[in-house]
């Protein structure tokens, strides 16, 4: 009895993954239909998610889903694109705490792919020494370190960049007490100054 007991454990925990491989690739299809092929976006409203930390990710699915954070709706731009347009604070409303971690784990092992977009290089280095002034300690190597756990900056799609410090102006996306401080206490031109530096990152 004991020894049937122990051989069908391991069996149980290695034959059933928390999430099915079929049940996670339509997710990741579903994700990839807005944020662009394998999670690399190609337009300047929709943020890549590949290669974002894992923990990032995940936390920040949680707090689309307890819809802590603004949800743009948007049109589906890969795929099927006859899908109606629908929003984070949906696309996630019914995710399991599995399927958060899967999803983070997908993304977060894949490699920061940075966009190749139009900038302007004399607003890139006043932003630079912003950026070395009051960011780079939580925001290292031009903000592309998935280690910080703050998300990345260098080489993320600039109208999203412009969307993220409006929301965070307006107090409708939280962020840390001591960025705060930091971002309030810049003007919009220095704020237009950061986001052609990260879009300088390429
Ligand atoms: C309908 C389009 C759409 C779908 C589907 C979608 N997203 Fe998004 N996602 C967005 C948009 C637009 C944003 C930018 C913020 C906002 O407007 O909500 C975003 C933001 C994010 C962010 C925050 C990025 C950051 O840098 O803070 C993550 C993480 C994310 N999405 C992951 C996912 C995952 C994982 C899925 C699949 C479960 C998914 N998204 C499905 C449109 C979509
Ligand atoms: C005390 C540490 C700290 C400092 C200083 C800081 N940040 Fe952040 N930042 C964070 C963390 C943590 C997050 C992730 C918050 C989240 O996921 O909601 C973040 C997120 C962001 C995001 C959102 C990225 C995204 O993909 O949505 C932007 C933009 C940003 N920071 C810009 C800046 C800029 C510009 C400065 C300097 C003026 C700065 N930060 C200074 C810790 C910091």
């Amino acid at each position: 009895m004991k020894r049937h007991v122990l051989s069908i454990v391991p069996m149980l925990v290695l034959g059933f993954p928390a999430v099915a491989a079929a049940d996670l690739d339509a997710l990741i299809e579903d994700c990839d239909g807005c944020h662009g092929k394998d999670g690399v976006s190609e337009w300047s409203d929709m943020p890549t998610i590949a290669g974002l930390g894992e923990f990032v990710i995940a936390d920040n699915l949680y707090i689309y889903q307890d819809e802590a954070r603004p949800c743009a709706e948007s049109e589906y731009r890969i795929g099927d694109t006859s899908r109606p347009p629908t929003d984070m604070c949906k696309a996630v409303a019914d995710l399991s705490d599995d399927e958060i971690d899967a999803l983070a784990a997908h993304y977060g092992n894949m490699e920061w792919v940075k966009a190749k977009q139009e900038f302007d290089a004399e607003l890139a280095a006043v932003g630079e020494e912003i950026h070395m002034r009051d960011c780079d300690r939580c925001h290292s190597d031009a903000g592309t370190n998935p280690e910080d756990e703050a998300s990345m900056l260098g080489g993320q799609q600039m109208g999203y960049m412009r969307t993220t410090y409006e929301e965070y102006a307006a107090g409708t996306r939280e962020q840390p007490k001591k960025m705060k401080d930091k971002l309030d206490a810049l003007s919009a031109d220095e704020i237009e100054a950061l986001v052609h530096y990260y879009g300088s990152i390429q």
